[in-house]
């Protein structure tokens, strides 16, 4: 395999723990984009956020994304914000092949209730209107990358059979 595979998709979609047990199946080395931009700053992503802002984090998160596409093959977990950077799509067409872990959003919000304060985008007063807005405002760039997984349930080892399926 010659590509770096990059999971995308919404904020508790489980890109990291697809990422994982595909990353074990094929071989490859696992890399998450979010623990590297902590890696890098020393800080928290809440933290960065709520420090610096989200601009500065996107900033970071394009620098690093950058550097992660262009290295060896591996499996890239991607943020959920990173697909939406025109520049950072553009590299990944270029790079890799990306697949969209859609999962439908009665599942997100389940997951993202029990990670809860850990994704400063989401509005935990107002969880399933904030995931429906940024799913609403996302989906269709979602849509560019060269896979859909589409997945009702949380069984990664079924998802990691549909990726490697398309490969
Ligand atoms: C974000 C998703 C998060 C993280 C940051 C912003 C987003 O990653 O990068 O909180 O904009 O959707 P996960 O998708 O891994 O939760």
């Amino acid at each position: 395999m010659l590509k770096t595979i990059v999971l995308i998709g919404m904020m508790g979609s489980g890109k990291t723990s697809v990422g994982k047990e595909l990353a074990k199946n094929l071989n490859l080395n696992f890399i998450d984009s979010d623990q590297e931009i902590e890696k890098k700053c020393k800080i928290s992503i809440p933290s960065i956020f709520e420090k610096k802002g989200e601009d500065y984090f996107r900033k970071i998160e394009e620098k690093i994304c950058f550097k992660l596409i262009d290295g060896k093959p591996k499996i890239l977990s991607l943020g959920g914000g990173a697909f939406i950077n025109f520049k950072i799509r553009k590299e990944i067409k270029k790079n890799g092949v990306s697949f969209w872990i859609s999962t439908n959003l009665e599942n997100i919000y389940d997951r993202l209730l029990q990670s809860k304060n850990k994704r400063p985008m989401l509005d935990y007063n107002n969880l399933k209107k904030s995931i429906k807005d940024i799913y609403d405002s996302r989906k269709e760039i979602y849509k560019k990358a060269d896979y859909t997984i589409r997945t009702k349930s949380d069984n990664k080892k079924n998802i990691v059979k549909k990726i490697i399926e398309n490969l």
